[in-house]
């Protein structure tokens, strides 16, 4: 019978590679909680229409990518194709802006994108996510920028790339997208048949059409940062002035739209050269108007997501690293000494102390090879004969010493050993 295979663009994480996951998470959970974000954990499964309203319906996200069924009980449900819907509608389901609207949240999790899998890119992938709720203050967008390149180098990414852009506010888009229309009804008949649907339902997402055909006619387009209000500018270079402060380096690129409906003003994408054609590792931007398009009172926010897999593909970090050895290993010979191995054993893991052993009862050689194996620290030889005479052996597998230990007094000299080294 064949074996059932994970679902395209699916991936498991195995047991080698968690150690680096978990290194990972730690890292985001430390840094973050260092900047006063706390963690919050949502749903993976939402009400279709909280995707719908928040990132966009004429979105590419929306239109193709999104994992949406009808429940048995009649409603539209979503695999979660982001997170900053979900931790917005949790904020103000759980009145969390009442207490206070400045609300620092973090969360990470899979998210579900249908999209072509290639190199970097899957349908279930892992997005470390950071929301900074209740401030417009551009202090605010430098600090969220800050923390996120602070992590991104402390996990040991280097020759990253942070580029910036402002998408204004509805006061400048009306402007930009007359301009935008003017351009693309002119050249109409070279668009593929998605951006002149878009003309109509939503100008701005031509920028997401990855189409060659499209590519060079949106390349002449006007850009929303040539259309910005006084005030958006203003803010813009307040945030600029703040990431000058603080030396990190950026560029200003007008070209970045993202590709979820709910961006106003500073918007920004960390990308590296490493990554081919899905080159960016993580981006982010302010929202200023999802909190009351989501239902509730006029709160600013702005965030960013990491992914995941795209960021651990990228560090110069092995599995190996991350993989916890046995610190003892009981190579048991008889029926004695495998009864007194088993107890011991089990006891030093109540102790916290990583212990293996064999079942099997092999050879003393079969069972050195199998410690060697799982590169134990130490090896304790308990024989039948060493229980007759009283006593055991404990080998230190990487100095290639080895001590005589009496039976009575070995539990304590184990966990001296153990625990010192
Ligand atoms: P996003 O740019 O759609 O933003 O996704 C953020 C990151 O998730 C990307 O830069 C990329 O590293 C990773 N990513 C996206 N799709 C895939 C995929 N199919 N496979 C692997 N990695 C992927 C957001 O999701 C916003 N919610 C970010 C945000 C938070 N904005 C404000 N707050």
């Amino acid at each position: 019978m064949e074996i059932i295979t994970a679902i395209k663009g699916f991936k498991d994480i195995l047991p080698q590679e968690t150690g680096k996951w978990r290194y990972i998470e730690e890292m985001a959970r430390k840094i973050f909680t260092d900047f006063g974000f706390r963690e919050i954990r949502v749903p993976i499964l939402e009400k279709t229409e909280l995707f719908q309203r928040s990132i966009g319906e004429t979105t590419d996200i929306v239109e193709k990518e999104m994992y949406t069924f009808l429940d048995r009980g009649g409603e539209y449900l979503t695999l979660r194709p982001e997170a900053t819907a979900s931790v917005i509608r949790a904020y103000l389901e759980h009145s969390i802006h009442a207490a206070d609207p400045v609300a620092r949240l973090f969360t990470i999790g899979p998210m579900f994108r249908r999209e072509r899998p290639q190199k970097g890119r899957y349908r279930q992938f892992h997005q470390i996510n950071a929301e900074l709720l209740g401030l417009d203050d551009p202090r605010a967008d430098t600090e969220i920028i800050l923390m996120l390149i602070h992590f991104l180098k402390s996990v040991g990414l280097a020759d990253l790339r942070l580029e910036i852009n402002s998408l204004g506010c509805p006061e400048c888009r009306p402007a930009f997208k007359e301009s935008l229309i003017g351009l693309l009804q002119d050249k109409e008949e070279g668009l593929c048949g998605d951006c002149r649907r878009r003309l109509t339902t939503n100008p701005l997402r031509v920028f997401d059409c990855k189409m060659e055909q499209c590519g060079t006619i949106i390349a002449q387009a006007p850009k929303l940062l040539d259309f910005i209000c006084s005030t958006c500018r203003d803010h813009f270079e307040r945030v600029k002035e703040f990431l000058k402060d603080f030396e990190l380096s950026f560029e200003v690129n007008a070209g970045i739209v993202r590709g979820l409906d709910y961006y106003s003003k500073t918007t920004f994408e960390v990308t590296t050269e490493f990554l081919g054609a899905q080159n960016a590792i993580a981006g982010g931007g302010r929202y200023d108007r999802l909190v009351k398009e989501l239902g509730g009172p006029d709160i600013p926010g702005i965030g960013f997501a990491i992914g995941f897999e795209r960021l651990i593909s990228l560090l110069p970090i092995k599995d190996e690293d991350f993989i916890l050895t046995p610190q003892l290993f009981i190579a048991a010979l008889g029926t004695e000494a495998q009864k007194k191995a088993f107890v011991l054993c089990n006891r030093l893991r109540t102790m916290g102390l990583r212990t293996e052993m064999d079942y099997t009862g092999k050879s003393l050689k079969a069972q050195m090879k199998r410690a060697g194996k799982l590169k134990s620290r130490y090896t304790l030889i308990l024989g039948d004969r060493e229980i007759v005479e009283k006593k055991a052996e404990l080998r230190d597998m990487q100095k290639g010493t080895q001590e005589t230990l009496s039976l009575d007094t070995m539990e304590e000299a184990i966990i001296k050993t153990l625990r010192e080294g």
